[in-house]
Order: structure tokens, then sequence, then C-alpha cells
């Protein structure tokens, strides 16, 4: 796999660190956990977002757009980085929001959407629940050339066959760390929404003979949706690259189980997680993404699916802006009481 020859934006100075939590290990009483903090990443509150930027922005500027225009929800990392990016660049944003029920999107919300005014959307149009993406996205961007814009329109969460690169690069990223730093990993874990970071993190392990399996927790679809995704991700992005590689069948195991009762709804497991990650270490989690699947990491340990004896890399892909609209789940004192 060769990335350099595909142009490529920097948006972070260099490696995010592996660190190892203790205390987070002791707390679970198993597995030893290191955590990849692309929380950490470059662009406004980073996330894995920032990663597959670097790919998607450099080819909208080499193909002279002036525009960047995506989607996601009302509370989307996804949008924010975006946004984030063409604030870098000088370029445009507009973004196409999907608010989960009528008059959901408050525009003095906190979170990312505070982030989205404070940063200078170009344009907000907010849609309903269910519509059909790729149609928005072309409505917008019809919009964006009748205003007489060149807009690049990139897919929900950044996943396509470009967006993956940066998690074929963070692939490489692991196993230099890992084998600097000394440390075999037995599995990596990591949230799967719109499946573009699985995607091409399991193509960079493949292309780099990096043996080690991935363990996916859905935050959205049922895991035969979201393994398809991936694996239609991941091909595509081999074309792209100009190799021959696909995912095989033992890379990745899909776990569902920790939904809850939708997208974007909060699980009391989930806060748990997002609770003892940051009163162990200090690093916090968000509720939709990492939250979720750190609660599915700490299942999985306790159930032995991950054996006590492993040394387990959780991908935190970020999110942490979005725990700003959400303080109402967390509301107890440090104690752990509730407060008056
Ligand atoms: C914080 C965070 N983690 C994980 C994901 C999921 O990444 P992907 O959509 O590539 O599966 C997202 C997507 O928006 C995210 O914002």
């Amino acid at each position: 796999m060769n990335l350099a020859k595909f142009p490529r934006r920097r948006y972070t100075a260099g490696p995010t660190p592996i660190e190892r939590i203790p205390r987070f290990s002791e707390a679970l009483g198993g597995p030893q956990v290191y955590i990849k903090r692309d929380d950490l990443l470059g662009l406004t509150g980073g996330g894995n977002k920032t990663r597959k930027l670097e790919f998607l922005v450099a080819d909208a500027l080499a193909q002279g757009c002036d525009t960047l225009i995506t989607c996601g929800g009302i509370q989307s990392n996804h949008c924010r980085l975006t946004l984030a990016a063409a604030v870098k660049e000088g370029l445009n944003c507009w973004l196409v929001l999907s608010e989960p029920s009528s008059g959901a999107y408050r525009a003095d919300a906190n979170g990312n959407i505070f982030l989205y005014h404070l940063l200078g959307a170009g344009k907000i149009k907010i849609v309903p629940d269910g519509v059909d993406w790729p149609t928005e996205l072309r409505v917008a961007e019809a919009e964006a050339v009748a205003a007489g814009h060149r807009p690049y329109v990139i897919p929900m969460g950044g996943s396509n066959a470009i967006g993956a690169l940066g998690y074929a690069a963070c692939a490489a990223e692991i196993m230099g760390q890992c084998f600097d730093q000394s440390l075999s990993v037995d599995r990596i874990v990591v949230a799967g929404g719109s499946a573009g970071t699985l995607a091409g993190t399991l193509l960079g392990l493949e292309l780099l003979h990096f043996d080690v399996p991935v363990t996916a927790i859905s935050v959205v679809n049922p895991n035969e949706e979201l393994l398809a995704d991936a694996k239609r991700i991941a091909a595509d992005t081999a074309a792209y690259l100009g190799v021959d590689a696909k995912v095989r069948p033992d890379a990745v195991t899909c776990y569902d189980a920790y939904i809850g009762p939708g997208y974007g709804q909060p699980t009391k497991e989930m806060v748990a997680a997002v609770k003892l990650l940051a009163r162990s270490e200090g690093i916090l989690l968000d509720p939709t993404y990492t939250g979720k699947a750190m609660a599915g990491l700490i299942d999985l340990a306790r159930q032995g699916v991950i054996r006590p004896e492993e040394n387990v890399l959780f991908l935190h892909t970020g999110g942490s802006p979005s725990l700003y609209a959400a303080t109402h789940l967390f509301a107890e004192s440090p104690a752990g009481g509730h407060e008056e």
C-alpha cells in the first residue's frame, strides 16, 4: 500500500499516543487496556473524522472546490470536524442535519451545535430523520452550484474509499507504535457507525499483514449491516489504492448488543462506562459512540469473551464535545450520590 501517492492535508502534528490505562484495567479486573488517543487528533475537538478529512479535503482542493457539503445527526462530530477543516482551509461549509423529532434541533444548544455556530457554518439545513441522504446531498449540491460555488460533497461520516484511507494510515501508525513500545496487542476494539473507520482499519491491517483481530461495537446498525458496509467500503478503498485485498471473515467480529433503544439514545451501561473512564483515568468518552463501545468492551471482558490475560487496544475515536449537550445523563455529585 502506497498512501503517499494520494493528496493529503495534515491536521495533526504527529502520531496520537497509545496510552496504558492501568487504573481502568484494574477496575475491570481483567485485560490490560490501552487507548489509541484519536480523540487528540487535530481540528476543533479532535476525533476520527480528522484522519478521513486529511484525504477528503485534499481531494476537494485538488479539484478546485470552494465549498464542503456534508450531513449527519444534529450533534454530529463529523459535521463539526468537516466545518473545522473548511475553516482551516478557507473554504465554505454547508451542513445538512437530521433531527430525530420535530423541533429537536435548537440553535442555542450546547455541544456540537454550539460549535457549528461558533465556527461559522455557511448554511445549516435541518431535515427530518429517515430522509434519503444521497438525495438531500444532491439537492444541497445543486443549490450551492446555483449560488455560484464549487461544492465538494462528503458522504455521511466521510465513509468512502477516500476517507477510509485515513484509517488504513492509522493501522500503519498503530503497527509502528506497537513495535516501538514492544506492545503485543491481542485485539483492537472500535465503535462502528457508518463503518469507514472500521473498513480503513481492517484494510490497513490486512495489507500490512498485522494480524490483530478487531472487535467492532455497533452503535447504529445490526451486525450484518455493519459488516456488509465495512466490507463494501474496504473493497472500494482497495480498488482506489490499486491493491488486491479484502476483509477476511476472521478479521472482525461485530457486536450490536450495546446499541440499546437506538442510535444516539443513552443506555445505563454507556453512562457507567463514561464515568468509569473519567474517574479512573481522567479521559472523556462520548455518549453516542465511544461510551457505547467502551460499555461493550467492559461487558465482553466481564463475560470472559475478552480474556483477562489479553492486551486490548481501544481505539478512542473522539466525540467528547457532544458530552456537553448530554450533561443531564451524568448529573450526580462527584461522590456518586445524586444532587438535591
Ligand atoms: C466519536 C465517533 N466515534 C466513532 C464514529 C464512527 O465512525 P464511522 O462512522 O467511521 O463508523 C463516529 C462517527 O461519527 C464518531 O463521531
